[in-house]
């Protein structure tokens, strides 16, 4: 099979729809009879609702109804919704107990988003108050054991003796290390419109990550058969882990309209962007890790507590990393959930991986300088050949070779073994390295192909393209094995009258949809070899299937190259209006039993830190990575450059902070909250090791979403000490903790 179109760099398909704005986000659409709603949120951090003063809002001009938990309509799963533990806490108006400050409790409806933002602001409410819980070091003692989120098993590994080894090892590091509650900020917000098509038909235009696992949701609370439900995402300003699970704000806007019998739309504003769909959960970590005189790991410890709601169970996975980076005979890992009276905390961009690397990849550096080791051969050193966690192979694994090749494009081996020895004036100069690393998943997917009798194709599959160019990926693979050109291909995504595809999380999305799509597109070759031999008109009318070479749009005889037709004349002839493949993508691995797979890189980073001034500034990162085949060179750079990017904001700036005696987010715009501008980051060189992967998936796919989000933070902090010998253990290095 020809490859010519995976691989090389290709534009976005949806580009130029995007920049003309012909490209239509969720809170785009407009169906007649439209009005808005606005969100109230309460102003306390627990207990309940007593009596909400709404007289003047539903007086205020444009008001159409104002519903709070005395008026609002019942979900008919409701029930059942809120029993199970593994279902993020949405709060609906369903009954009147308030568990954070912000959480939604009244939804104002108005003919303008004015004024319905308006009357919201006339609605007084008085509370009964509970005391609360606010903050996770006071409430370590009540800690709670973490469980797996969403069905996974609970975090925590233990192999060998690590007390023992410990307590023999010749050199022992062990550090405390924090990260902060830190919010997405995607471009973006979450926006909602609702339209009851009739009273058991719902459609829901919803800014998500995956159409098919909102519906789930939206119907279960609703009440409703999934398949009178209509979730469409057609396109995704960014998600980040925010828009994987569906939030209050969805199912509100289905009761308000549910309540006034038009359409709704909701549109979150950028403060409740941070108070109303999750976050990823502040973390305090102690790493213990024991080694020989020459490095070698005899011992890892990784402890430690994660912040939840009060309703919630989701425990943030810090610890997994952990259990497999390295080759340790002896390793514990256990993990505790601590119960805070905050909004619900959820996935965001390598959850677990991110904040657990910052931590073991820190304690990594701090063992190489207690060694006098070169940290990167210290992690040579200690290369897990094998998963030790599962005692089996890698499906493929180029650690090794993304540390080489990283090393020699940043240019390691000058590096100095002290810190403090580089200097320009005032400015003290630093390098850092970490490993990254992300699962390689995948998720059931089905998707369709058409050849239609023009020569063109369409293909259908229910993902989400949420700003990482999977229109595009996709367009490419079909394009590709299909043989036709790629402005042929139409690509429809983001709609649940589509068959059901993955999930954009869990950097699976392409290694879930590619192989269904290259497989439907496969079965589309085959059924149009088959109709041309079987038919007396067609030139190949008789000759075995292995001998029709399916070659640009065409089926050619191998044997006699002028024996050929067009796939649009053959459908013509036959009069079909277009053939049909369709191919499923099943979960996980097909051997997982025998192979553990992964995706590898490393990050090297150099930094320029102002002794004077205290701060931070990124001048050099290096990133090598290898993640199975790579489809688009342009939009996997795209992916790893955005993915270190985060990793810079959760290094240097993002910190969600509550107010410690109310609980409120005091950080809800993107003023008080710093994600990384164009002027924080410097040349990011992006390297990819090529690698082939027989086992992860038929087409060797690995994720690339996340895997550089992860050991970002580290390689930073590392090269933040290697500058000025100052060990920054709590997130984000802020210039007050480097002075
Ligand atoms: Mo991503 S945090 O797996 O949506």
């Amino acid at each position: 099979m020809s490859s010519k179109l995976i691989g090389p760099p290709m534009s976005r398909v949806d580009g130029k729809l995007k920049v003309t704005g012909k490209a239509l986000y969720a809170a785009e659409y407009n169906p007649p009879g439209m009005v808005y709603a606005a969100i109230i949120q309460s102003t306390v951090p627990r207990g309940s609702v007593l009596r909400m003063q709404t007289a003047e809002a539903e007086r205020a001009p444009g008001v159409l109804a104002v519903l709070t938990p005395r008026n609002a309509p019942k979900l008919a799963g409701a029930d059942k919704y809120m029993a199970n533990p593994i279902m993020p806490r949405l709060a609906a108006m369903q009954d009147s107990e308030v568990f954070y400050n912000g959480q939604p409790i009244g939804v104002v409806v108005a003919d303008t988003f004015e004024r319905a933002t308006h009357a919201a602001s006339l609605v007084r409410t008085f509370y009964v108050e509970k005391p609360a819980s606010l903050d996770l070091e006071a409430g370590m003692g009540g800690a709670e054991p973490a469980q797996g989120n969403f069905g996974a098993p609970p975090p925590g590994h233990e192999r060998g003796d690590v007390k023992a080894a410990l307590a023999s090892a010749a050199v022992r590091v062990e550090a405390t290390y924090t990260t902060p509650t830190e919010t997405h900020n995607p471009l973006e917000p979450h926006a909602a419109i609702a339209v009851w098509d009739d009273p058991e038909h719902l459609t829901v235009y919803d800014a998500n990550q995956g159409v098919h696992f909102v519906r789930m949701f939206l119907a279960q609370l609703s009440g409703l058969p999934p398949d009178n439900v209509r979730v469409i995402s057609r396109y995704v300003g960014g998600g980040f882990g925010c828009k994987a699970l569906p939030w209050s704000h969805s199912i509100l806007s289905v009761l308000a309209a549910k309540a006034v019998n038009r359409p709704v739309k909701l549109v979150l504003t950028r403060q409740q962007m941070n108070t109303l769909v999750g976050y990823r959960p502040h973390t305090v970590q102690k790493v213990e890790l024991g080694a020989t005189a020459k490095g070698k790991l005899t011992a890892l410890r990784h402890t430690g507590f994660s912040e939840t709601s009060e309703k919630d169970s989701f425990s943030e996975p810090f610890t997994n990393t952990s259990n497999m980076l390295y080759a340790c005979p002896n390793v514990h890992t256990s993990q505790k959930v601590v119960r805070l009276n905050a909004g619900t905390p959820t996935f965001m961009r390598g959850p677990g991986e991110a904040p657990g690397t910052y931590a073991l990849e820190s304690a990594l550096d701090e063992l190489a300088h207690a060694l006098k080791m070169d940290p990167l051969e210290l992690r040579r050193i200690n290369h897990a050949d094998m998963d030790p966690e599962h005692n089996r192979p890698w499906s493929s694994k180029s650690l090794l070779e993304c540390y080489r090749v990283g090393a020699e494009r940043f240019g390691w081996k000058k590096r100095s073994l002290q810190p403090r020895a580089t200097r320009d004036g005032e400015v003290l100069i630093g390098s850092g390295m970490a490993t990254a690393l992300f699962p390689a998943m995948r998720f059931q997917c089905t998707a369709t192909v058409r050849l239609l009798a023009d020569g063109s194709a369409t293909v259908q599959c229910a993902a989400a393209d949420i700003g990482t160019g999977a229109y595009t990926v996709f367009t490419q693979v079909a394009a590709d094995t299909l043989g036709v050109a790629p402005d042929k291909v139409r690509m429809e995504m983001g709609d649940t009258v589509l068959p059901p595809g993955p999930l954009a999380g869990g950097s699976a999305s392409t290694a879930s949809a590619a192989p269904a799509i290259q497989n439907a597109s496969k079965q589309v070759l085959q059924e149009l070899v088959k109709l041309a031999i079987a038919d007396t008109g067609s030139p190949l009318h008789g000759l075995a299937a292995q001998d029709v070479l399916t070659e640009g749009g065409s089926l050619v005889s191998r044997k006699d190259r002028k024996k050929a037709e067009t796939f649009a004349q053959l459908l013509a002839r036959k009069q079909l209006p277009h053939v049909e493949g369709k191919a499923d993508t099943v979960p996980e691995l097909p051997d997982k039993q025998k192979h553990s797979g992964y995706a590898f890189g490393a990050h090297f980073v150099e930094v320029r830190v102002d002794e004077v001034l205290g701060t931070v500034r990124i001048s050099r990162i290096v990133s090598a990575m290898a993640a199975g085949r790579i489809l688009n060179a342009k939009t996997a750079r795209s992916q790893i450059l955005g993915g270190a990017i985060f990793g810079l904001g959760m290094a240097l700036t993002e910190e969600t902070l509550r107010d410690p005696r109310l609980g409120r987010v005091m950080t809800a715009d993107l003023a008080e909250y710093h994600v990384p501008v164009h002027a924080d980051v410097p040349d990011i060189d992006v390297l990819f090791v090529e690698e082939v992967d027989p086992h992860v998936n038929s087409m060797g796919i690995k994720g690339i979403g996340e895997i550089a989000t992860t050991g970002i933070a580290a390689a930073v902090a590392n090269a933040v000490f290697h500058a000025t010998g100052k060990r920054v253990r709590d997130l984000p290095i802020t210039l007050d903790k480097v002075m």
